[in-house]
């Protein structure tokens, strides 16, 4: 275990604990695991459905996503030819099961045509069996992509969550994070999306970019309340390697929390809950009763205003991805295709999928087992980066081997003891120095064998 001594000695923003394990923990699967017996013994009833678009129009100087800019033209048709045999394999493969969520995103799933689209919703009902009218559907768009004619085909397939990337409303901010964009187009997409009625709009706005002061954020989060979205998300700038940025230095993670205060502020004093570190969501507004809403295939991706009748919780049913780029997760294990950032990487993994014979979809090669200690880790930093926290009791209903997990996991109390964390006797959560820390109590919290793995891990 690291001490807590290197948590408060370490950078404040060391890493997005966007799903645990990280995919670079990931190796490949020897023997392949075929996916009827890795789906056999899990709830099947309420799974997530996820599909992934690895398309876009520009590769943003700051994006680690698995996707691809500007792809050939026949590409993006090819590649829902064979989503389709792939969903085809997997559904066949999954047996008797229900979905209770799906999110489509990638990437920019608006990139697609219009008919592309259509092709691909035709893939969740017909192929899936997944109903959209009766779950909670969520979509990603970018503001050029979000034109009228595809904003109303997803409303018509039922989509009640659309969340668009601007990350700003400041042409020069946005410019010095490496994303070509103009404010007027980001406002007209969201004047679109808003004419559309979906129930829960969400914006990403991004902090921490060269230039940016905690007051120029604070002017971006203003005019994104214009639109009152029912969602925010506020993401850290992170320069990773091999993406196009390489901005780094000692007074960044000042200048970030500066930026991450006025944020949280500024949400907080116009009627926001906080629902993790990045995540805020409308709690009273004109003519919109509160909501929960849901981000794609993130942790905090539970629910939305469309409640499903059995309801998808994610610490407890799995995931199943589809396309490249996709995580699938059952308890046991999780998996995807094969992870790149770099684009000579992205590029051999897509042609690799492109290429990839039918029956090969019937089994899982890249992933990682998880042992019970891992399981019960995924659990804990899952709940615990969630502003809402961690209930003992579930945790020991999920764990029954477990009675007391301040016993178990003694970082619990190391967070206490440095005030990055509150004991109410049921629950455990982070105050609010502890949340503004997420990115490096995650990290913390990762076992030795998954801190030893990524260490490993070669970028490409
Ligand atoms: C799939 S994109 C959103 C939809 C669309 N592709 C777009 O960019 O408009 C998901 C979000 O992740 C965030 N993001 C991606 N890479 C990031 C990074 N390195 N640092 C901070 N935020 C990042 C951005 O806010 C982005 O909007
Ligand atoms: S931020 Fe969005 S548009 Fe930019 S490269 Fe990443 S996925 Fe594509």
């Amino acid at each position: 275990m690291i001490s807590l001594g290197a948590l408060l000695d370490g950078p404040v923003f060391a890493g997005y604990v966007y799903s645990y394990p990280h995919k670079t923990a990931y190796r490949q699967l020897e023997p392949p695991r075929q996916l009827r017996s890795v789906w056999s013994d899990e709830r099947r009833e309420s799974l997530f459905l996820y599909l992934h678009v690895p398309f876009c129009e520009y590769r943003c100087g700051f994006c680690n996503l698995f996707t691809r800019a500007t792809p050939p033209e026949q590409m993006a048709s090819d590649y829902l030819i064979q989503l389709q045999r792939e969903a085809e394999a997997v559904r066949d493969e999954l047996g008797d099961c229900s979905f209770g969520q799906l999110a489509i995103g990638g990437g920019t799933p608006t990139f697609l045509t219009d008919k592309e689209l259509t092709q691909l919703l035709a893939i969740v009902t017909d192929t899936m069996g997944a109903d959209p009218t009766a779950m909670p559907v969520g979509v990603e768009c970018s503001p050029a992509t979000a034109t009228a004619s595809k904003l109303q085909l997803l409303r018509e397939w039922s989509v009640d969550r659309i969340s668009i990337g601007v990350q700003s409303f400041d042409d020069s901010e946005s410019a010095s994070m490496g994303r070509p964009q103009d404010h007027r187009e980001s406002m007209a997409a969201l004047d679109r999306i808003s004419e559309e009625g979906f129930a829960i709009r969400n914006i990403d706005l991004i902090y921490g970019a060269a230039g940016q002061t905690p007051r120029g954020f604070a002017r971006s989060i203003e005019t994104a309340l214009r639109w009152s979205p029912e969602e925010l998300y506020l993401y850290p700038l992170y320069v990773r390697p091999l993406t196009g940025l390489g901005r780094r230095g000692d007074s960044w993670d000042d200048e970030r929390l500066q930026c991450y205060r006025a944020g949280r502020d500024t949400l907080l004093s116009a009627g926001y809950e906080q629902v993790s570190m990045r995540m805020f969501r409308r709690i009273a507004g004109p003519g919109l009763a509160s909501g929960d809403g849901a981000q794609l295939g993130h942790p905090e991706a539970n629910s939305s205003r469309r409640t499903p009748s059995s309801e998808y919780v994610c610490q407890r049913d799995g995931m199943v991805g589809l396309g490249c780029g996709a995580r699938s997760y059952t308890r046991r294990l999780h998996y995807s295709t094969e992870y790149a950032v770099g684009r000579s990487g992205v590029h051999e993994i897509l042609s690799a999928y492109l290429a990839r014979p039918a029956h090969e979809f019937r089994s899982a090669r890249h992933g990682i087992a998880l042992g019970e200690e891992d399981q019960q880790r995924r659990y804990l930093i899952m709940s615990l980066l969630q502003a809402e926290g961690l209930s003992l009791a579930e945790f020991s209903s999920r764990f029954p081997d477990v009675i007391d997990a301040r016993a178990a996991f003694p970082e619990l109390g190391e967070l206490e003891s440095a005030g990055f964390a509150v004991d109410e006797g049921d629950r455990f959560r982070l105050t609010p120095a502890g949340l503004e820390r997420s990115d490096a109590i995650g990290p913390w919290l990762y076992s030795a064998h998954i801190r030893s793995l990524m260490e490993q891990y070669t970028c490409r």
